[in-house]
């Protein structure tokens, strides 16, 4: 998508240890018009894919899918995070480890929520490493939904992630495909 690489281009910043602040429109401050544009576009590219339900992991997931979810017309879900695995049975839980902050967490929805006629489309904010996609999956594994795919606003391609998962029969829609990133700038997948 265009619109995102322009964004990343003007408001984005490479952070040390390979990280891009988005804060300006997608992390922390967000801009809502844009959000509309994603959303729509997400929409466009899942329109024949049967969603019926949009699952994400909070924190910056949450409005990603939220849009999504709107303009799909379906019911968004967002796994909580636990930082203990002490979840109870009437939870689906997977275990996560985050590269980018060095540290393990659970996933956890409950069994109420998910179901096995769900047709679920995974949204998230960045797919680096592919550990909470990989968490996500998982939740809906056990609850025997079917996942339609991913739709990340901004995938790090140079981690080879998102082409695993493609290779293994996920489908992973991005808005951005990144390259590299250096103190000189951001390089798209062409
Ligand atoms: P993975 O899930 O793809 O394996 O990614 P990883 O564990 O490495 O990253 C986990 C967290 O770091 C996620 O947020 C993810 O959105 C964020 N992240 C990864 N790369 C970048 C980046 O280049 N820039 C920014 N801004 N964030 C990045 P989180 O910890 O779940 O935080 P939040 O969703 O509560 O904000």
């Amino acid at each position: 998508m265009k619109q995102m690489e322009e964004k990343i281009l003007r408001e984005g910043q490479v952070l040390p240890g390979d990280i891009l602040k988005v804060g300006s429109f997608l992390n922390q401050s967000i801009d809502t018009e844009f959000l509309g544009c994603m959303a729509k576009e997400f929409a466009r590219l899942y329109a024949d894919a049967g969603v019926n339900k949009v699952l994400t992991i909070e924190a910056s997931g949450i409005a990603i899918a939220a849009a999504v979810g709107m303009e799909l017309g379906v019911p968004v879900l967002f796994a909580k995070k636990h930082r203990t695995s002490n979840v109870d049975g009437s939870t689906y839980s997977a275990k996560v480890h985050s590269f980018t902050h060095n540290e393990d967490y659970n996933v956890v929805v409950s069994r109420d929520y998910l179901l096995p006629t769900d047709c679920v489309l995974l949204v998230d904010d960045f797919l680096a490493n592919g550990q909470a996609l990989n968490g996500l999956m998982s939740l809906c594994e056990q609850a025997g939904a079917t996942v339609a795919g991913a739709a990340i606003a901004i995938e790090k391609c140079f981690t080879g992630a998102g082409d695993a998962l493609r290779a293994s029969g996920v489908r992973v829609e991005s808005l951005a495909y990144i390259e590299s990133m250096t103190d000189d700038g951001v390089v798209f997948r062409p």
